[in-house]
């Protein structure tokens, strides 16, 4: 029902980027357009016969209430999984990655304080910390990811973020991968300003090798939080994630928690949990693997066939994007591809001050192989 009031919504809510997710969503939700837009995992990976079956054993902890840390069984999973097992004390469950970003912002940041991103960076970060009124600064990233002697510079200057957020393992929207000794040398800038890293995994088992440099948290469980999510691996409709980091940090986002969703659902605990230790996420990650490197080198033989020699892009060795930069609008490109049934995301979106305009970002987890090459032709004479 139309109302006739003007609601008078809160400072925070004016952070902007939101309307640029549904713009992202609108365009998804369009069936006639090949989308390389959404980072969504393809529906083929998605275990439902599997999960069916668990579900029909599940006892009655699935259905109840959850301690809002998590239940016992899937934060002894989620801390065999990583390359430094957390403590008890060092982990939490939360609803999907982009929980563990939100209770960390909401635990650390007051109005006005300094966060540094990567330039570009994933778009529901940039809002989180945008929500609690953060000022965002960025660093830029190149093919071996964050460039550590600018973030080391800005810290040098004098800037005293409380919080660094970084995607190591095949960024998005970037595609790039933080080379080995780069990890070394970012915590060590970390630790020497008193910076807390969060360092994002979402895409981090989802190299097209199998292999991963360490993770920042194991280098440095000192000053790291890392946030991951099942979303990619498992599948999003549980909203599953984690949190590792210091204890009397995981402690404070516990207590963040509390007040946000209390506890995350059961019932995707026990099926994650379950569905781990009978050894059937790993036989889920090989299949993924090899269907998102075989729909990556399809998209790079399609992007070497057709585009003109003044575009360039990335390579990933995983995850679901690579970045295509050239000497046009993004904007007005991503209009004219979507007016000619090609989706794509400008690149403006994954930057919080407007840059960006020169590139778009790819994404091929979503489409199907057959529509790869047509779709990346499309785009090209678009170009
Ligand atoms: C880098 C990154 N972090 C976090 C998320 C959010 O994960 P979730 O769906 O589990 O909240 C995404 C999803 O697109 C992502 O790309």
């Amino acid at each position: 029902m139309a109302t006739t009031h003007t609601w008078q919504f809160a400072e925070r809510t004016r952070a902007g980027a939101g309307d640029g997710i549904a713009a992202i969503l609108g365009l998804l939700g369009n069936p006639e357009l090949i989308s390389f837009a959404g980072g969504f995992p393809d529906p083929r990976t998605f275990p439902a016969d599997r999960v069916a079956g668990l579900a029909a054993e599940l006892d009655a902890s699935a259905f109840q209430y959850a301690p809002t840390r998590g239940l016992e069984g899937i934060r002894d999973v989620l801390a065999g999984r990583l390359d430094r097992r957390p403590e008890d004390d060092e982990v939490l469950v939360t609803s999907g990655g982009i929980e563990a970003l939100e209770l960390v912002a909401k635990s650390f940041l007051d109005r006005g304080d300094d966060v540094v991103v990567e330039a570009p960076t994933y778009l529901g970060a940039i809002m989180a910390f945008r929500s609690f009124e953060a000022n965002v600064h960025t660093v830029p990233v190149d093919a071996d990811g964050l460039d550590v002697d600018a973030l080391a510079s800005l810290l040098e200057g004098g800037l005293r973020p409380k919080l660094l957020y970084t995607i190591p393992d095949h960024q998005n929207p970037a595609g790039v991968t933080l080379a080995a000794d780069r990890r070394a040398a970012l915590v060590e800038v970390a630790r020497r300003h008193g910076t807390l890293v969060i360092e994002d995994v979402a895409y981090r088992e989802l190299g097209f090798d199998g292999t991963a440099p360490p993770s920042l948290w194991s280098l440095a469980p000192d000053v790291v939080v890392q946030a991951g999510t099942t979303s990619k691996t498992f599948f999003p409709g549980v909203r599953l994630g984690w949190a590792a980091g210091p204890a009397e940090v995981v402690a404070q986002l516990v207590s963040a928690k509390q007040n946000t969703d209390q506890c995350s659902g059961a019932l995707g605990q026990r099926l994650f949990e379950e569905y781990a230790r009978r050894g059937w996420l790993e036989e889920q990650l090989a299949r993924s693997r090899e269907l998102y490197a075989r729909k990556c080198a399809l998209l790079l033989d399609a992007l070497r066939a057709s585009m003109p020699e003044s575009v360039s892009w990335t390579t990933p060795r995983g995850g679901f994007f690579s970045w295509l930069t050239g000497s046009f609008d993004a904007a007005e490109l991503a209009r004219r591809a979507a007016d000619a049934g090609v989706a794509v995301v400008p690149g403006a979106l994954f930057y919080p001050d407007g840059r960006g305009g020169d590139s778009v970002r790819l994404s091929f987890s979503m489409v199907d192989e057959a529509q790869i090459a047509p779709g990346i032709e499309t785009l090209a004479s678009v170009v």
